[in-house]
């Protein structure tokens, strides 16, 4: 059963702008990231997880409890981040931890020194004049004080330099072992690479795809540009079955994905034409999901589970 549920959630707030539809979920102790462009609906829905926001129709659930109906239960057990964090005037660090321990009453674990010595923040400023990165910092400390199971953490290293990001990466990957179950949106892909067992994948509010971070993984290593010797040639594999990622006849080349089960098929066209030279490319997660980011609507060819 998933931990963090999303079912047919919706929210129109007008001219094509909310969440529509959306349908996911989140195994305990796994960590799914959560990808899509500016504007995809990524703190929505995360901020109708935590009861912030009531939806139109559909549900969200977090341990079985309806984020609407439960939103004070869920507040006390879940880790938040939000995507902006809201610092009210004239409190400093330490004081803004004890009222953010006070609102959620929060029990158990106070892990408040252990974070700020880990993330080097110090809580005595006043957290209206914190830069970008210590707000974030103690934004991070207020979401893990109380060694919550269960994390929705929206953009949490954005404004990070690149040392604290390191550090942030580490952290998680501790937290993981500990067995949390995490929501992670992010635009840093070597975070999404390093962190991520599962991603999905939103656009103009609309969930497109959920994919294991393995198999993006594996597949990209499967890609291959292949010139072929002549335009029949070229011909006679593009008609073969296998479908390729892009091809140019004039050129005599294309590009072709391969999932592993693909792979006899591939073999068996490739063999029957004759080629000039094939290389293999090792494209990396982020050139994987500019793709889609950059509209192509190929995004998702090449043995991706669709969701
Ligand atoms: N309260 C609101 N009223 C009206 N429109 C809203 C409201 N909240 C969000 N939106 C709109 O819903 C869409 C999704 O916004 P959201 O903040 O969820 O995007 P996001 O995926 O988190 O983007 P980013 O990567 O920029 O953080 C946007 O077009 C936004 O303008
Ligand atoms: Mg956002």
């Amino acid at each position: 059963m998933s931990v963090i549920e999303v079912n047919k959630l919706t929210k129109d707030y007008g001219r094509g702008r909310g969440i529509f539809d959306v349908t996911f979920g989140v195994h305990k102790g796994e960590t799914l990231g959560f990808l899509g462009p500016n504007g995809a609906g990524k703190s929505t829905t995360m901020r109708h997880l935590m009861g912030f926001s009531k939806p139109q129709s559909g549900t969200a659930k977090i341990d079985g409890l309806d984020s609407t109906l439960k939103h004070h239960e869920i507040l006390k057990n879940v880790g938040y981040l939000p995507g902006e964090v809201a610092l009210p005037e004239g409190l400093t660090g330490r004081e803004f931890i004890s009222m953010m321990k006070n609102m959620r009453k929060t029990k158990g674990a106070d892990r408040a020194d252990e974070l700020l010595k880990l993330f080097e923040l110090s809580p005595d400023g006043n957290v209206k004049r914190m830069s970008i990165g210590e707000k974030r910092k103690l934004a991070v400390v207020t979401a893990f004080m109380s060694d919550p199971d269960i994390l929705l953490l929206d953009e949490p290293t954005s404004g990070l330099d690149p040392v604290m990001q390191e550090i942030f990466i580490d952290f998680i990957r501790e937290e993981k072992k500990r067995g949390k179950t995490i929501l992670l949106s992010s635009h840093i892909f070597s975070e999404v690479e390093a962190l991520c067992d599962r991603i999905a994948i939103i656009k103009d509010g609309r969930l497109i795809s959920t994919v294991d971070a393995a198999d993006v993984k594996h597949g990209l290593k499967n890609e291959f540009t292949i010139e072929f010797d002549s335009t029949d040639d070229f011909d006679r594999f593009i008609h073969s079955g296998v479908t390729p990622e892009n091809g140019d006849k004039s050129a005599k080349k294309c590009v072709v994905c391969v999932p592993d089960e693909q792979t006899n098929d591939f073999l068996t066209a490739l063999s029957k034409c004759s080629v000039r030279s094939m290389e293999e490319h090792s494209v990396s997660l982020e050139e994987y999901f500019m793709h889609f980011y950059k509209n192509d609507k190929t995004f998702g060819v090449g043995g991706v589970k669709n969701a």
